[in-house]
């Protein structure tokens, strides 16, 4: 689909100039002062990474461009009939900064059905992994051995200039998130499946197909991982996975590479994998009350008990956002209008009631509020989609949406390679103690 291509490239060409236009002529403007306390807590705050595709805000959560969940719900094109809009439109949103009409989004669905044919060596990779192998260490593995069909990694090799770069590296991502599906998918059959491939249906759109090759062909399903690709798409440049992608990619390692080792910072408890263990520590709770339907006391002595032990209640705080997360919000919605009487949303509902007030008595957790994996797991549960070891690689399919249109950018930018500074504790104890004053730039 060259004319999505070459509307990026015209959009992206003003926005190049601007960023040169910055880099040249307002380097000295100073952005933040930075203290011992930002560095000690993960250098959050500091603005130091440039990304167009989404911002978070403390308050209001997630805006794609500017769009806030709800908003992406009235202006991105759906599928007739349904509410939830396609996570192609969201991907031409991030990309170009515009909303797209439904024929944009149709040429992306059909344009990423005609990338989407896997290679057979990566089956072959993910086969000679034992099947108990984690479901994101299968998929990271996966994704690391398409890169063989890396358009960018020849183009570097053969002297492209480096202002072409950003060109395979376009027909890299958009390769890649078409395949990303069918891989997952086949990771999903392997598992829990007993080796059942079920073939894609070029027909559908990209997240219906990943349902349907998963086994789960109803509308709810395709409906649900629609709403779930999107929500899950982008979060700002500077979580683990983002953040990875961008520092990797800086290297001008190629796209497969680059978002393999994000896919692996996403396999992290504090991070994407947290919807697993928000799961299993409900799971855990149930086990231990003898009861699916459990009382709200004993709900809150539940949670108590895991605070006392020195453990997180998975699902909850978050390290920028303030507020209740619009990702759990929406989710929540979703259930209230399409579920009635699940014993696990309810007690997630009366989680929602009572781990806040926990949280904040403890004195030291900053975001007491949920977060997106409150909810995700007993929607996706609901659905019958029941595998929860899998639930991080449904994450990874979908934030694949947003770190890769940024990746397309890193390149028409032409960013260089990410190297910030690094000091002994010692240093940091002596500019403490005054014994030395450090450089500011
Ligand atoms: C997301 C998370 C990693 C953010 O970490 P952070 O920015 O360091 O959070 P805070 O500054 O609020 O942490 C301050 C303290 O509160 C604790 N805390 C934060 N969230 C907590 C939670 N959900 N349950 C219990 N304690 C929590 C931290 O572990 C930390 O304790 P410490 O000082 O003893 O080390 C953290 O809230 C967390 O671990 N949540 C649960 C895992 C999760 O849901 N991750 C997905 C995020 S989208």
């Amino acid at each position: 689909m060259e004319y999505i291509k070459n509307k990026f490239f015209q959009v992206a060409t003003r926005q190049a100039a601007e960023y040169i236009n910055l880099r040249n002529n307002y380097s000295d403007v100073v952005l933040a002062n930075i203290t011992i306390g930002d560095v000690m807590s993960g250098m959050k705050g500091i603005p130091s990474l440039i990304t167009d595709t989404s911002k978070l805000d403390a308050q209001e959560g997630i805006r794609y461009r500017g769009l806030s969940i709800p908003e992406l719900q009235q202006k991105l094109p759906c599928i007739c009939g349904e509410q939830e809009p396609l996570p192609e439109g969201l991907f031409y949103l991030m990309l170009i900064g515009e909303a797209p009409k439904m024929d944009d989004v149709r040429n992306l669905s059909k344009d990423w059905a005609i990338r989407s044919n896997v290679p057979q060596h990566v089956f072959d990779v993910i086969e000679a992994l034992p099947k108990s192998a984690r479901p994101m260490a299968q998929f990271s593995t996966a994704i690391l051995s398409m890169a063989t069909e890396s358009f960018f990694q020849n183009a570097h090799r053969v002297g492209v200039h480096k202002k072409y770069y950003w060109d395979t590296i376009y027909e890299d991502v958009m390769n890649l998130i078409a395949r990303l599906p069918r891989i997952a998918a086949y990771i999903y059959r392997r598992i829990y499946h007993n080796d059942n491939h079920i073939d894609p249906d070029p027909r559908l759109d990209w997240a219906a197909n990943l349902a349907h090759m998963m086994g789960h062909n109803s509308n709810e399903v395709k409906r649900l991982l629609r709403l779930y690709m999107v929500i899950h798409a982008d979060h700002e440049g500077g979580n683990i996975t983002a953040h990875t992608a961008h520092l990797v990619a800086s290297g001008l390692s190629n796209p497969y590479y680059a978002y393999a080792a994000a896919m692996l910072g996403l396999a992290g408890p504090l991070h994407g994998y947290a919807n697993q263990d928000t799961i299993n520590w409900l799971y855990d709770m149930i086990d231990e009350l003898g009861t699916d339907e459990p009382a709200e006391k004993d709900i809150t002595k539940y949670c108590r008990k895991t605070i006392r032990e020195g453990r997180v209640i998975p699902g909850y705080g978050h390290a920028v956002l303030q507020k209740t997360d619009p990702r759990f919000t929406v989710q929540k919605d979703f259930a209230d209008k399409y579920i009635k009487n699940d014993k696990m949303v309810n007690i997630v509902n009366t989680l929602y009631k009572v781990v806040p007030g926990i949280l904040q008595a403890t004195g030291k957790v900053r975001n007491p509020w949920p977060n997106v994996d409150a909810y995700s797991g007993v929607l996706l549960s609901h659905y019958g989609i029941k595998e929860h070891t899998f639930y991080t690689v449904l994450f990874g399919v979908s934030r694949a949406l947003g770190v890769l249109a940024a990746m397309i950018h890193d390149r028409v930018y032409g960013f260089p390679i990410e190297r910030p500074s690094s000091y002994p504790l010692q240093w940091y104890k002596d500019v403490a103690e005054g014994k030395i004053t450090p450089k500011i730039k």
